[in-house]
């Protein structure tokens, strides 16, 4: 009776999500996807996924350990990878059945810039979580430039303003500006590269011809993989670098550099991480698509309820060698709502990782939108697009239709609140204002938004044309 009775309550639950779930209903009503948690039987179940050692991993580590894989009927092993191309490439050839990804690399694939693979994402990972480091030597070279608080310490956010001088006495004393990032299509790349063109340092352009990225630019930035960042920067080989967590933290503990901003600065509650499967892995085992995404979103949730309780936790966890294997101390200074910058300015920021909360796991096609204006104003997509053509690439690698379909059936066993979901978002965030430069940005509109840049390409701009004018 007691069974019978949970049945009928689901099936209410479920007719009444049907009638009120108004966008992704033609994906639902299509139906290959499952309804209720019993029904789904996951195609294939031995799964195996791969990560970079970041923080941001964490909503993998956390659905393994708090058994919400095993919860869906998922055997999953979690493989450290060497850095994001043999990530990506492994996902391709189908050793990895999916990984821990820059939103970028999901992006640049389907449009085949770098290596071309349908990949597609039904889960963001997280919002902000990265910082900009630079040596002590342009540290001790910046912060007499910049204003200070009554207590002396340096006014936030940094403007690389103040690190335009810096480079300009570099170029002086005939030395090269280099920095790091962690790969071409990384958000590390654009937030550093918004944050240079923010001061007026031009970044450089990628063209067809020259994938270096260094075409006309002030500051020099190329590929170092993230947990060799801290050592790079000590050899002097980087003046700085933009990386995720704990690799800016860590400096600070070594002694080595100063973090000057985080990316929470640069664009309050940035998209970050997507967990990336090639389109045929949905399409060949569509249960277990959505398994995984229940899981992830269990895990998203975890980390983020009751005000971050759980956080101390998840941080010993994460600092196992098996996942990030950093000190607890270190992972522990930004995942715990605070960040710091110069050795003891420590400052508050509740939401320098966010997992779940703020619809932070929906994949929103404005986030994949953004990235591609990022492509295009940076030369990696050459050639001028319509607004139509970023809209179709988002649709056609960040699935909403996934993630609610995994959602609904979560609410449905109670595991997740139905007010925790944009059911009736048409994927396309409000337009945002909270950026360094205060530019707004609407991802229905990346030609007009591409046009606000003083530094980059736009409308009609193509490199050849930009690097003879000069
Ligand atoms: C997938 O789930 C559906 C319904 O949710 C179920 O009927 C089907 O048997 C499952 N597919 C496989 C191959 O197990
Ligand atoms: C989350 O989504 C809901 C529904 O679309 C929306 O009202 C709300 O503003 C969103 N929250 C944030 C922080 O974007």
């Amino acid at each position: 009776m007691k069974i019978k009775l949970a049945d009928t309550f689901r099936d209410f639950m479920r007719r009444h999500f049907l009638r009120s779930v108004a966008v992704p209903l033609a994906a639902l009503a299509v139906a290959a996807t499952p309804l209720a948690a019993e029904e789904l039987i996951p195609e294939k179940d031995e799964l195996k996924f791969g990560f970079i050692k970041l923080t941001d991993m964490a909503p993998l580590a956390i659905a393994y350990e708090k058994g919400f894989f095993e919860e869906e009927g998922l055997f999953v092993t979690l493989e450290p990878q060497a850095n994001w191309k043999v990530l990506l490439d492994r996902v391709i050839t189908g050793e990895l059945d999916g990984a821990h990804m820059l939103a970028g690399q999901p992006l640049a694939a389907t449009i085949g810039y770098g290596t071309e693979a349908h990949i597609i994402t039904p889960f963001s990972m997280d919002l902000n979580g990265n910082g900009i480091t630079v040596s002590n030597e342009v540290w001790e070279m910046m912060k007499p430039l910049i204003p200070k608080m009554d207590d002396g310490r340096p006014q936030h956010p940094i403007k690389a303003d103040y690190l335009k001088p810096v480079i300009e006495q570099f170029q002086d004393e005939g030395r090269p500006f280099n920095m790091g990032m962690v790969f071409p299509v990384s958000t590390h790349n654009y937030e550093l590269r918004y944050w240079l063109a923010a001061g007026g340092i031009h970044p450089g352009y990628y063209s067809p011809a020259d994938i270096s990225g260094q075409i006309a630019a002030e500051a020099l930035l190329s590929v170092t993989p993230p947990p060799q960042m801290p050592a790079t920067l000590e050899a002097g080989t980087i003046s700085g670098y933009c990386v995720g967590e704990p690799w800016n933290q860590q400096a600070v503990f070594k002694g080595i550099g100063v973090p000057v901003i985080t990316d929470y600065e640069i664009w309050k509650d940035n998209p970050e991480k997507v967990f990336g499967i090639t389109a045929e892995f949905a399409e060949q085992y569509p249960n277990t698509t959505i398994a995984l995404t229940k899981a992830l979103i269990r895990a998203g949730q975890w980390l983020d309820e009751n005000d971050n309780a759980n956080r101390g936790e998840a941080v010993e966890i994460l600092s196992r060698s098996e996942y990030v294997g950093a000190d607890e101390e270190v992972i522990a200074n930004s995942m715990t709502g605070t960040f710091e910058y110069e050795r003891g300015d420590k400052r508050e920021i509740p939401d320098f990782n966010v997992f779940f909360r703020y619809n932070a796991t929906y994949p929103y096609y404005s986030d994949a939108v953004w990235y591609l204006t990022q492509m295009r104003r940076w030369g990696q997509i050459a050639e001028p697009k319509s607004d139509d053509w970023y809209a179709e690439v988002a649709a056609k690698v960040y699935r909403p239709d996934l993630y609610l379909t995994a959602a609904k059936i979560l609410v449905d066993e109670g595991h997740v609140s139905e007010a925790d979901f944009p059911w009736g978002t048409d994927g396309y965030r409000e337009p945002v204002s909270e950026f360094i430069d205060g530019v707004t940005y609407d991802g229905r509109t990346p030609n007009d938004y591409l046009k606000q840049f003083p530094i980059g390409l736009k409308g009609d701009d193509l490199v050849a044309q930009l690097s003879e004018l000069e």
